[in-house]
């Protein structure tokens, strides 16, 4: 059985428009959404992503302000220049982009908590995490977010599915928890102290893959006809990408199949806009913004 290949591009092609729609719908209303992008030091993938970003901005109409650090910047001054964007209501949306360089990696919680809530595009402070966390409006995490969303638009059912996440970071595996219980899905994540990973894995669903080793996950570990969302990007050649999950012979037994390159990582773009366009808008609405 060949799987249905679940296009990032299709489907992150569906979000940017909407949310093209909603930042034009704030223009006219004299609001200019507004991502300020903090990049410190030079990690070539952080420099790729962000790249991305920006692009997506300019094709959307959504301003953005690049700001590159060096790779020496102190915690003091990052939190300096995260408080000056805080402060400035005509900037909605602030992203640091992660990983942090080595003397401030220690301080990543304390510097994403200095975000202002409101303007958190990341959906990393811990008033969005528990917002979240109690099914409370709030900024979303964007890779979870937006495999949702491609859930939704591609009609696979969530409602009573079994769910079955591989990985229990902050940034994915518990944020899709939440994001698919609040589907009413039968969650379970899944992580490297878990007995019989193949066997749980085998009784999912939807099983998402988001461990950060490339092909961890193997054929024998999806049951026939399920739906795997790979979130991982591991660089094993200079030129190759891959998942992590072993896509040709995983895609013999799903019954649909996201792709890496070409995957989640176009829908976590897509979802950053909507955030922040979502973020302009709540901060319209409660005063005190700038277009
Ligand atoms: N680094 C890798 N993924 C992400 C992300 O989604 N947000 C930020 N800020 N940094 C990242």
């Amino acid at each position: 059985m060949a799987a249905r290949i679940l296009s990032g591009k299709e489907f992150a092609a569906k979000i940017k428009e909407a949310a093209g729609r909603r930042a034009a719908a704030l223009c006219a209303a004299g609001v200019h959404p507004r991502l300020a992008v903090i990049i410190v030091g030079a990690d070539p993938a952080s420099e790729v992503y962000v790249r991305n970003k920006r692009k997506a901005c300019e094709e959307l109409g959504i301003l953005s302000d690049h700001i590159a650090l060096p790779a020496e910047t102190t915690k003091a001054e990052l939190l300096a220049c995260i408080d000056a964007l805080n402060a400035d209501a005509g900037v909605h949306g602030i992203l640091v982009q992660l990983p942090l360089p080595a003397q401030i990696a220690a301080s990543e919680e304390e510097i994403l908590r200095r975000i202002d809530p409101r303007k958190d595009v990341d959906g990393f402070h811990p008033v969005n995490v528990g917002q979240l966390a109690i099914g409370a409006p709030g900024l979303r995490p964007c890779t979870p977010a937006g495999c949702i969303r491609m859930l939704e638009y591609a009609g696979i059912p969530i409602e009573g599915a079994r769910a079955v996440i591989i990985g229990r970071s902050n940034i994915v595996g518990k944020p899709m928890a939440h994001l698919l219980l609040e589907r009413n899905a039968t969650v379970t994540i899944c992580h490297s102290r878990t007995q019989n990973l193949a066997a749980v894995a085998r009784e999912a669903d939807i099983l998402v893959a988001a461990v950060g080793r490339p092909r961890f996950v193997t054929a024998d570990m999806v049951k026939p006809g399920a739906t795997v969302i790979d979130v991982g990007i591991n660089r094993i050649a200079p030129k190759q990408l891959v998942g992590d999950v072993d896509f040709d012979a995983a895609a013999e037994v799903a019954g649909a199949i996201t792709p890496v390159p070409g995957g989640v990582g176009l829908l976590t773009v897509a979802m950053l806009m909507e955030n922040v366009v979502q973020a302009a808008q709540a901060q319209m609405e409660q005063g005190g913004v700038e277009g």
